[in-house]
């Protein structure tokens, strides 16, 4: 009964939060995006992933990591045995900067000052979904997570422990498809895949 409750109570303080951050105006990126895209999975999902904020496809959803990068990301954790439906899925900004290019939206990598404006929105996630392991996916989500600079090539594919859970960095899937050479693509995907299996037994 207690479980339920807590559940219960978990469930509904993340929908409150949503609702919250729906309108939030905390810095300006909000003005030319089309919404808020916030996290999404179980409310005791046991590992959180999170990215580093909503691209295209994304900001016109809703919903994080359903454009390109989103897919490759589901791929990725096909190979390495995890299933997505039962992870938290977020990122480290809620809202899609980007700068007009004809009729196209080219992505632009927040800065660490609008990082910092939305880290309540994922402290507080991480605070109401409790994961035992934080993802971080590049360098922006290992920022807004740990709070301060991290180099991921020096810092991914090891458990970490953060602030009474694990941590694990890795690469962002963007960076996977932004590599031009066919073949250091196949290679960092595997790379990739390595880090992500690391995640497995928290979820078995
Ligand atoms: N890239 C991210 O970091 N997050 C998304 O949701 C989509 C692309």
């Amino acid at each position: 009964l207690e479980k339920a409750a807590l559940d219960a109570e978990q469930a509904d303080g993340l929908e409150a939060l949503r609702a919250q951050a729906l309108g939030c105006r905390a810095c300006p990126l909000w003005a030319p995006a089309t919404q808020t895209v916030f996290g999404e999975g179980p409310t005791d999902a046991p590992v959180m992933f999170v990215g580093e904020q909503p691209g295209d496809q994304e900001d016109l959803d809703g919903r994080p990591f359903v454009g390109p990068a989103g897919r490759l990301f589901d791929q990725a954790l096909q190979d390495a045995g995890l299933e997505r439906a039962r992870a938290y899925v977020t990122n480290a900004v809620k809202h899609f900067k980007f700068e007009p290019r004809g009729k196209r939206r080219l992505h632009q990598s927040p800065n660490p000052v609008e990082i910092r404006a939305c880290n309540t929105w994922l402290a507080r996630e991480i605070a109401l979904v409790r994961p035992r392991l934080v993802v971080a996916l590049g360098a922006s989500a290992a920022q807004a997570v740990s709070g301060r600079a991290v180099r991921v090539g020096e810092s991914r594919g090891r458990i970490m422990p953060l602030e009474g859970r694990d941590a694990l960095v890795s690469v962002h899937p963007s960076y996977l498809l932004r590599l031009p050479d066919a073949e250091a693509r196949a290679r960092e995907y595997d790379r990739f895949v390595a880090d992500l299996r690391l995640a497995a037994p928290y979820l078995a």
